[in-house]
């Protein structure tokens, strides 16, 4: 399994820049599902396409410390003037940021408007307390209680089906730039659904600029000088309960 991992970062390592990208990881998708969710890009090339498979997990790294960039290589001031735009402070950080000693967990974010979750009001709030309809056979009473009691019942039931994004601070190692990033998950201590049964799923992605440390090898097999080059790291922004 982990011999596996390590021949598919190989291949990884190997993965010749530009048009071949997509066919590369189309590969690895097959023969390692986790590996593909990070996708390699040049400037100006096609954008990277999204993954289902998200949060990206641990990658597993190839031991040798030669793959790793030199001190030389980590002046973090000019790093963070070659990443220029592309540095949000917000998902990313240089060293470990204050928060990650106190909440290695992470934190949970909920987006409000008005004291509800942010976003489209789910359909099924709306039928909360009307008669329950058979078609034409049968129809129950709806709940009898003010209107009130009833708003409140109907934002309570969204905020109960609702699925945060909680964000979490990881250590990416020193083959990335900035090192630190700040991951979204889905929180799934509980289903989300009444009966249970549903759970929260990452609905929603955007992607940062990372530098990582990349050594290539040619067609001989030769390694080729190691180099920073951007890749796009995919960030989960949005979670909603489902099947
Ligand atoms: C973080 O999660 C772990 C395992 O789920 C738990 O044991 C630990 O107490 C949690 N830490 C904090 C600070 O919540
Ligand atoms: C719903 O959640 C918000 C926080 O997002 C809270 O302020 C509000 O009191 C909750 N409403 C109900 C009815 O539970």
């Amino acid at each position: 399994m982990a011999l596996s991992r390590i021949s598919v970062l190989l291949l990884l390592l190997v993965v010749k820049l530009g048009a071949a990208t997509h066919a590369f990881l189309d590969l690895l998708k097959e023969s390692d599902p986790v590996t593909d969710a990070i996708t390699f890009h040049r400037r100006g090339t096609s954008r990277p396409a999204p993954s289902d498979k998200l949060p990206v997990l641990g990658l597993i790294e190839l031991p040798s410390t030669h793959l790793d960039p030199p001190e030389s290589e980590l002046n973090h001031r000019k790093l963070r003037k070659a990443l220029g735009k592309d540095f949000d402070p917000e998902y990313m950080a240089i060293g470990r940021p204050i928060i990650f000693v106190f909440q290695p967990n992470g934190t949970v974010s909920i987006k409000k408007r008005k004291g509800r979750p942010k976003g489209r009001r789910p359909d099924y709030v709306q039928e909360i307390g009307k008669p329950i309809r058979y078609g034409s056979q049968m129809r129950l009473p709806g709940l009898n209680i003010n209107r009130r009691t009833k708003r409140k019942l109907k934002k309570y039931m969204w905020n109960y089906t609702h699925c945060p994004v909680v964000y979490a601070w990881k250590d990416l190692g020193i083959r990335f730039w900035p090192q630190w990033i700040k991951e979204g998950h889905c929180y799934n201590g509980r289903s989300c659904s009444i009966p249970p049964g549903m759970s929260c799923r990452p609905t929603g992605s955007e992607t940062r600029t990372f530098f990582r440390w990349h050594c290539p090898v040619n067609k001989k097999g030769q390694s080729m000088k190691c180099k920073w080059i951007r890749i796009q790291y995919p960030i989960i922004t949005e979670c909603s309960c489902s099947c």
